[in-house]
């Protein structure tokens, strides 16, 4: 039986250690997938080439699908981030992370069933940045209509698919009037235009974090610019359980990458005791993409075995150690196969 191609890039970190396990589960899931393995991040670079080598990237253009483990990026100075680098050059604008409280991880709130969407390749993550003397730098924001427009249309389409009530824009455009006003213009364009069936609301981002804090439940899909998205999608991951839990997937028109929200997290990286589930909800994305792209039953079949098979498991107690239990990578991975159905 013939398996789909996929770019394989286990990341720097706890990146090879979450990868790993997430394979593991996949194939004891006998999910139809044939693993390319390619580097990029500081491996790519230990390795004596470039952070984002050219075969990377080509063999993501040529399959189309890439799994990818988290990349260090240096802080305030060094080579710029793979991931940004990875968004823009393959032009994965849309990104997805669904927030979903879990059933064993017991968190302030129950029930929270989020989904962020955030405009990815664009915004102050343009790097367009400047020393203009000595003590002053500038950092620009580059908003265009085209990317707003594209994001919008891709987001209200998403929810309309996914069946999903509301769309709540979170902004700043009382002060970036130009800027995020014509992020949320071009929302509201979108809206009223194609997709009147969807509520629409927007929030200043300040109060929206507190009202997200206070009570996810009044949210249902948010759509926000490229910083807000990040920083917001790591608070949303906080209400269900934190990093350890939350699956992306980004999208263009030529490809989509499928990696957990968090980072390479330096501070137990080589210990084995990283959570896989993030990465490995991000397979199952993956999955059920190629499940609707290829019309591949095998994909949606794998994919709803390990969500079964995971669920289980935690709610079992079943646990890594940021989510309160003592299990290790291997272990928790382990624990989902042995509860495959
Ligand atoms: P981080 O997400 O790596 O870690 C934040 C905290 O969450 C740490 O305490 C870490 O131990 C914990 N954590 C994260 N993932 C976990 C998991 N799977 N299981 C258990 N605990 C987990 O964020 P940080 O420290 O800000 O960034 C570290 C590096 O990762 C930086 O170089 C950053 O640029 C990079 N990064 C890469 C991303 C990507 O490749 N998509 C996304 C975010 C950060």
């Amino acid at each position: 039986m013939s398996r789909h191609k996929a770019v394989l890039i286990p990341g720097d970190g706890i990146g090879p250690e979450v990868t790993r396990a997430t394979c593991q589960v996949l194939e004891a899931a006998e999910a139809p997938i044939e693993w390319v393995e390619r580097l990029a991040g500081l491996a790519a670079i230990e390795a004596g080439g470039d952070v984002l080598p050219a075969e990377t990237l080509e063999d993501i253009q040529r399959h189309k699908l890439a799994l990818k483990g988290p990349c260090t990026t240096p802080i305030g100075k060094g080579f710029s981030s793979v991931n940004v680098q990875l968004r823009k050059q393959l032009n994965l604008y849309a990104a997805v992370r669904p927030v979903r409280s879990l059933p064993g991880v017991e968190t302030r709130f129950e029930g929270v069933d989020l989904i962020v969407i955030r405009e990815n390749t664009e915004g102050l993550y343009s790097g367009v940045e400047n020393r203009l003397t000595d003590d002053v730098v500038m950092s620009m924001k580059v908003t265009t209509q085209s990317a707003c427009r594209r994001i919008a249309h891709w987001a209200f389409r998403f929810a309309t698919q996914q069946r999903r009530k509301k769309i709540t824009v979170f902004h700043k455009a009382n002060i970036m009037k130009v800027t995020d006003g014509l992020f949320i213009n071009c929302a509201r364009e979108v809206h009223s235009h194609e997709y009147p069936n969807i509520d629409y609301d927007e929030a200043i981002i300040d109060a929206g974090c507190m009202k997200l804090v206070q009570n996810p439940g009044q949210f249902d899909v948010l759509l926000l610019e490229n910083l807000y998205g990040d920083v917001v999608s790591d608070l949303c991951a906080g209400l269900v359980g934190g990093l350890g839990v939350v699956p992306g997937a980004n999208f263009g028109e030529q490809a989509a990458v499928f990696e957990a929200v968090h980072g390479s997290a330096p501070d137990i990286a080589g210990k084995g005791v990283a959570n896989p589930l993030a990465l490995l909800m991000s397979a199952v994305m993956m999955l059920q993409h190629l499940q609707d792209v290829e019309q591949d039953p095998r994909c949606g079949r794998a994919a709803s075995r390990i969500e079964q098979a995971y669920r289980q498991a935690l709610g079992d107690g079943e646990r890594t150690r940021d989510l309160g239990g003592s299990l290790d990578t291997e272990q928790f991975a382990r624990a989902v196969i042995d509860r495959l159905p």
